[in-house]
């Protein structure tokens, strides 16, 4: 039996669902062997000096000071591809989201008033003002083939479109598990003048803050859209604003809230929904209590 300690917004509907009889999940915990995160940032709190592990029930890192907790001998796990299919599907509804330019038209829609004829009337001032466009022979442009890039790329072909892919770190095609029609770009300037959509799927790191710069958006194919699901900061969005206001961009589908973007008419933002479904959150929760238990257990490692 193990005390976990969860901080924050873990799923612990997700972890109720794990038999009880291996773990206890204490609320206030003085000495804990592991700690589990969701989005709690680790970097404020103290180290406990009995911890031996801490998980995070989620892709990313960020929110974990790893360099800190290697040095003390404390393994840190997290959750690659658990929450991928929650993703994806986000992503998928953000291309749609833009080409159908949904968010816009819902906006008007729901601003009207007066009777049926006026609303008649309305609808077909709606429909000359929200054509748009379908996504077959379209390319969507992946950055980042990691267990979330590779399900949205395959699905994007599922759907018709063309897809080109990028990531600096896997260079053979077979790791990717990609359909055979997914094309490998050669670099990220090589992707960005080739994709009518670009799909971020890297963490945010020295190399990947503002990956999009104003001289990128600049040989950007004409109305391009922007989907970030990955992190805030990949893009340099005082230049995507620009590219917006410009004409350049079509959209930028972003999931994190931003006082910068919020009121901008071709902008949707998010506060960072791509892992919340139930499954996901689920999965997540389940995925690093065992990684934990594993490792506290006998030592084993299985962080795949
Ligand atoms: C991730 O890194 O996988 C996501 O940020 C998960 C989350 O929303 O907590």
């Amino acid at each position: 039996m193990f005390k976990i300690q969860t901080l924050n917004n873990i799923s612990v509907t997700g972890l109720n669902r794990l038999p009880r009889e291996r773990y206890e999940i204490a609320s206030e915990l003085a000495h804990p062997d592991a700690i589990l995160v969701r989005s709690a940032k680790l970097h404020e709190l103290p180290i406990p000096p009995s911890l031996k592990a801490v998980g995070r029930a989620g892709a990313g890192v960020n929110n974990i000071p790893v360099d800190a907790l290697s040095a003390k001998g404390i393994a840190v796990f997290n959750t690659p591809g658990a929450n991928a299919n929650a993703v994806k599907e986000l992503v998928l509804a953000g291309m749609l989201l833009a080409a159908r330019n949904i968010a816009q038209s819902w906006q008007f829609a729901r601003n009207l008033t007066g009777d049926d004829a006026a609303l008649n009337q309305a609808v077909e001032a709606g429909k000359k003002q929200f054509v748009g466009f379908e996504l077959p022979g379209r390319t969507l442009g992946v950055i980042g083939l990691g267990a979330i890039g590779v399900l949205v790329a395959n699905a994007a072909r599922a759907l018709g479109m063309r897809v080109i892919g990028y990531d600096p770190s896997i260079t053979v095609r077979s790791a990717w598990q990609l359909e055979s029609q997914v094309e490998a770009a050669l670099s990220v300037d090589d992707l960005v003048t080739r994709s009518d959509f670009i799909s971020f799927h890297v963490p945010l790191t020295e190399q990947t803050r503002h990956m999009i710069h104003a001289e990128r958006l600049r040989v950007m194919r004409d109305g391009a859209v922007l989907l970030n699901f990955s992190r805030a900061g990949i893009i340099d969005d005082h230049a995507a604003v620009e590219a917006l206001n410009s004409g350049k961009l079509y959209a930028y589908i972003c999931d994190f809230p931003s006082n910068l973007l919020k009121d901008h008419p071709r902008v949707v933002t998010l506060p960072h929904l791509g892992a919340s479904t139930h499954e996901a959150e689920e999965n997540c929760a389940v995925m690093v209590a065992d990684q934990v238990r594993a490792y506290l257990e006998d030592g084993s490692v299985h962080n795949s």
